[in-house]
């Protein structure tokens, strides 16, 4: 029988994270916070036949994949099933369909192996990539969120407790680049083909920056720019004329990333908080990397940026907010259920 009434809290847990709310499949294996494996099937290739993630096609992928993609994170770990002290998955927030298939078999690991099982909000598990590349790493710091959902400015006071200091009011930074790239006629996911194009460009063009003037805490916008940007290749089409793709994606880009760039050095300064992290898929983005790296060597700041491959989806970053989890000994019941909307 299931039972983890006597379980012990270990200083340096084996946890296994498990990850399947979108389109990547994807397991991996920390001891404490050090990475010992970080594997990742995607069916990103199949998905962007339809230019954007069929929830269908997400679930029927991972029940293929989930099985391999953890045999393998657990061979390339080089440990035993009996080493994992853990099982963490990812039960929300994402597509409803895919969540299921990476929760019911984490659920499965967890009852055979009888070890605790940690349910991982996708959002805060994209906020600890940062501890991955930092293992010294302790709050206070803030951090720059930037995903396909959502886009905020955080003050992190804890392991397991943040505030918002600034979000957006509207879309998110992620949605606005995957809606840029479709006017364009870029594929999916538009992110990273944005940046692509974008250093073929120069800015030339004036978008509306995603910065909100008027407000004081600091928000974003991205509904105007992401506008502007479509009505600018739809006027120009219209009138017969032909869209410079790379000039649009660099002026885009610079409209939605100076402003995340600007408040987080800014909200840092004010909170006399010294370190800085980020996490997201956004932070993926080159021009971001490079811009807010030179912003906080001026502003005298230290800045964890998670490695590229922890901003995109990744069961390495759900392992490490799930170490967050254990240490608190916040564990779920295996009734746990999947969810496809949490708010930040
Ligand atoms: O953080 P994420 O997995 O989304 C949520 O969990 O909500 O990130 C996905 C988003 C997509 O919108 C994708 O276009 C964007 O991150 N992204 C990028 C880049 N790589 C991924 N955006 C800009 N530049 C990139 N290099
Ligand atoms: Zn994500």
């Amino acid at each position: 029988m299931y039972d983890i009434s006597n379980y012990k809290i270990k200083p340096e847990p084996v946890i296994l994270g498990l990850e399947s709310s979108c389109d990547e499949t994807a397991c991996a294996v920390i001891k404490g916070r050090r990475l010992l494996s970080n594997c990742i099937i995607s069916s990103a290739a199949e998905q962007a036949k339809y230019g954007g993630v069929v929830p269908e096609i997400a679930s029927r992928a991972h029940t293929e994949a989930v099985e391999e993609v953890t045999s393998r994170a657990i061979a390339e770990a080089g440990i035993a099933l009996s080493d994992i002290d853990a099982v963490a998955v990812t039960y929300g927030a994402g597509l409803l369909g895919a969540l299921l298939v990476g929760l019911s078999f984490a659920k499965g690991l967890a009852y055979a192996l009888n070890v605790p099982l940690i349910a991982v909000n996708h959002i805060r598990g994209h906020l600890a990539a940062a501890y991955l590349d930092d293992l010294s790493l302790k709050p206070p710091f803030i951090t720059l969120l930037a995903s396909g959902g959502h886009t905020a400015i955080l003050k992190t006071t804890s392991f397991t407790r943040f505030e918002v200091l600034a979000r957006t009011l509207d879309d998110a930074a992620g949605e606005a680049f995957d809606k840029c790239a479709r006017v364009l006629g870029l594929p999916y996911p538009g992110g990273p083909h944005v940046q692509r194009a974008a250093e073929g460009g120069s800015p030339t063009i004036d978008f509306p920056s995603a910065q909100v003037r008027h407000s004081s805490s600091l928000a974003f916008s991205y509904s105007g720019l992401k506008t502007a940007a479509i009505n600018y290749c739809h006027n120009l089409a219209q009138k017969g004329q032909e869209v410079n793709v790379a000039d649009v994606a660099a002026s885009f880009q610079r409209a939605a990333i100076e402003p995340l760039v600007e408040n987080t050095v800014r909200l840092a300064v004010q909170s006399g908080i010294t370190t800085v992290t980020a996490g997201g898929g956004v932070i993926a983005n080159g021009y971001l990397r490079s811009r807010l790296s030179g912003e906080c060597k001026k502003a005298g700041l230290k800045l964890v940026l998670p490695a590229v491959k922890f901003c995109t989806d990744n069961a390495a970053m759900i392992a490490s907010e799930g170490l967050n989890k254990y240490m608190t000994g916040d564990f779920a019941p295996l009734s746990v259920n999947a969810t496809a909307h949490i708010p930040l």
